[in-house]
């Protein structure tokens, strides 16, 4: 069945508690949530303690009001189930259910999500109040779609209790078809004496003396993963029962340093694919943050989603909370519709007075409708109802970057050749100068179907399979253009080295065998030919039937390749053996780009200027924003049209204002990336 939203146009809103307020002031959140052209707001998220007051006994009577309010004024109503923050009657009743930390310690409640993602007590829990929400509301015409549990593990991803044990024991003898000795050799066990004999010997990677063991530790974060995946399909199945109609969500945090969830895995079992994203107050260019969070999330939903949660300003959990700057409530809120969002909220839409989120900026801030952010939100509905006919529309790109969790994981394990290798920051140096070009990106698996690209990027592809690697190479050897980045397809499925050289699993496609790594000591770059610089990793790279791009120029490797490009089969295979500087690496993508023949989705885009495209049926949609404060004049196709004002282009030209934002809706054409 394709349940799809039943909301007009881009839906927008935000978390709504009026739990946490006086009766008397909802009217006026309905009337503000008209003037701002509210469309849809998740409800009940973290309500479980006012609706269960006893195990088993429900009390629904509030939320029959909210959900009849809303429908009232017409806003349709994201029902979430409250399964993130159970009740404090809940573990006093089962204090078993709490999470217990690698080193032992058993957590409290009097936060939220802190239960044991294995806890039957807390499964139970969890599926009886999501029956009787199901119950009650399957039918209530104010339900357009169900916003299961909120940000699945981000307080909670991992827990080392005894129950928790026997859970990942059940998991692994899946995993190893009941086979102890398979595990002991994916494991690796002969190493430090940790083979095992029964399958209760096996614990999770709890704290420890010294290194645990890698392939332990991986299966440990897939563990995790999994089994919060199965309480999301468990709550997901009884609501699917009661409304089979009704499409389902979680939130995912695709960004900002979060990486307990393999959402590859996650993504098929939801409806709709929503995702959250804040700005990094130490992020001087957190645009690019968004692209990329927006990028991610789109590939992972196969085409359009909604952005759940982001803010108005500043948050409250860093240690400096930043404001944002006149105009980048807008620019931050259109980059999302631009990357494929179809629907715009916020976390979350009144202020709160008390509690632990209490400086957490929202759509109606502290001060009340005379402030610039009120300002702002209310510009922002009319701007989404002007972009309407941009739902559904989807992307262009004929680049991918090869994006993997497993790799991520296996790549930031203790005891690598160089702590200092982060997989999100190879992805975002890789990015970046695709997204200042202007070039559209989308993420795959190691193992997608790549038919539809001419360039695959694999940063940081540390951990691939055989499947994984034979899929990249052969779009290379099919007549593909494919940059791997230095210590990827070092390691198979079980973190095992693969051996005879490295990169393992990529060497006969580059055309090149490295004897031995030389990662870089931080503020210690080395000097490369063509006159960059690198830093973080080096190789002692040899020729086997590449070409050096460039060489050091200094330090223990003078001379040897940096960088190589070779001739395989009907494509061409580059290595990016180190991290060359962000002007280096731009010049060499631009080159690989060209090439492969990739380009951007508009001509003549200037620095600090973002252009995106995103295709419909019948037009293109062209997002340019300003982020240099100066503004922009970017020629478009004939016949363009200002979204945003509904005028027409004059001489087929966007202005830019400085720091704002330009839709333009193009005639179709075979134009800039085709
Ligand atoms: C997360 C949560 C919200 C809220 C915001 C604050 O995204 O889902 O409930 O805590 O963070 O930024």
């Amino acid at each position: 069945m394709n349940r799809k939203l039943a909301v007009k146009g881009i839906a927008y809103g935000g978390d709504y508690n009026p739990e946490q307020w006086p009766e008397e002031v909802w009217a006026e959140d309905m009337r503000l949530m008209g003037e701002a052209g509210v469309t849809m707001v998740s409800v009940n998220i973290f309500s479980w303690a006012l609706l269960e007051p006893k195990e088993g006994v429900f009390d629904f009577s509030r939320l029959d009001r909210i959900l009849d309010m809303l429908y009232a004024h017409g806003i349709a109503a994201d029902l979430a189930t409250p399964t993130a923050a159970p009740p404090a009657w809940f573990f006093t009743a089962h204090p078993e259910a709490l999470p217990v930390d690698r080193d032992g310690r058993r957590l409290s409640y009097g936060s939220r999500q802190t239960f044991c993602p294995s806890s039957p007590a807390y499964r139970e829990a969890a599926l009886r109040i999501t029956r009787a929400l199901a119950e009650r509301y399957a039918d209530h015409p104010a339900v357009v779609m169900w916003h299961i549990h909120n940000e699945y593990g981000c307080h909670n991803a991992e827990c080392h209790c005894d129950t928790s044990a026997a859970a990942f024991r059940r998991w692994l003898r899946a995993r190893y078809g009941d086979d102890l000795a398979a595990l002991n050799d994916a494991w690796g066990t002969t190493f430090w004496s940790q083979w095992y004999y029964d399958w209760d010997e096996i614990l999770p990677p709890r704290a420890t003396g010294a290194v645990p063991n890698p392939t332990h530790q991986l299966d440990w974060r897939r563990f995790c993963s999994d089994e919060l995946l199965s309480l999301y399909t468990a709550e997901r199945d009884v609501l699917r029962a009661a409304a089979p109609a009704t499409p389902a969500t979680t939130n995912f945090m695709v960004m900002y340093n979060f990486d307990a969830l393999d959402y590859w895995r996650w993504a098929p079992e939801l409806d709709i694919v929503s995702n959250d994203h804040y700005l990094r107050s130490t992020d001087p260019e957190s645009e690019i943050d968004i692209a990329l969070s927006g990028d991610l999330t789109r590939s992972l939903a196969g085409g359009p989603w909604l952005l759940m949660e982001h803010s108005t300003g500043a948050v409250n959990w860093q240690p400096v909370n930043r404001a944002k700057t006149p105009g980048e409530l807008r620019r931050n809120a259109l980059a999302h519709v631009a990357r494929g969002a179809d629907g715009i909220a916020y976390f979350q839409w009144r202020a709160a007075k008390a509690g632990a989120e209490q400086w957490h900026s929202a759509m109606l801030p502290h001060a009340g409708t005379d402030s610039r952010i009120w300002q702002d939100v209310v510009r922002l509905g009319a701007d989404l109802r002007a972009l309407a006919e941009v739902r559904g529309s989807g992307s262009t790109a004929r680049t991918a970057v090869v994006w993997d969790w497993n790799a991520r994981w296996a790549l930031e394990l203790p005891s690598q050749p160089s702590a200092e290798v982060r997989y999100l920051d190879l992805v975002r140096a890789w990015y970046e100068p695709l997204w200042r070009a202007g070039v559209a990106v989308d993420f795959v698996r190691p193992d997608a179907d790549l038919s539809a690209y001419r360039l695959v990027l694999a940063p940081g592809l540390y951990l691939v399979d055989d499947a994984g690697a034979a899929n990249l190479t052969s779009f290379a050897e099919r007549g593909g253009t494919l940059v791997v980045g230095f210590h990827s397809g070092a390691v198979d499925e079980n973190c095992h080295v693969r051996l005879g050289g490295y990169p393992g699993a990529f060497r006969e496609a580059l055309g090149v065998r490295t004897d031995e790594l030389f990662p870089l000591l931080p503020g210690e770059p080395v000097g490369l030919s063509g006159g960059g610089r690198a830093s973080l990793w080096s190789e002692r790279v040899r020729l086997d039937g590449a070409e050096a791009v460039t060489t050091y120029t200094d330090g223990p490797l003078a001379g040897v390749p940096a960088v190589t490009r070779h001739t395989y089969g009907a494509g061409r295979a580059w290595y990016l053996a180190t991290l060359p500087d962000a002007g280096t690496l731009a010049a060499l993508l631009e080159r690989v780009r060209a090439e492969a023949g990739v380009r951007p989705v508009v001509d003549g885009l200037p620095d600090g200027v973002e252009a995106v495209r995103r295709r419909g049926t019948d037009a293109d949609y062209v997002f340019l924003l300003d982020h240099t404060g100066q503004g922009a004049e970017i020629p478009l196709a004939p016949g363009a049209v200002d979204l945003l004002t509904g005028r027409p282009l004059p001489e087929n030209t966007a202005v830019v204002p400085p720091g704002g934002v330009v839709v333009a809706r193009e005639p179709q054409k075979l134009f800039g990336e085709t």
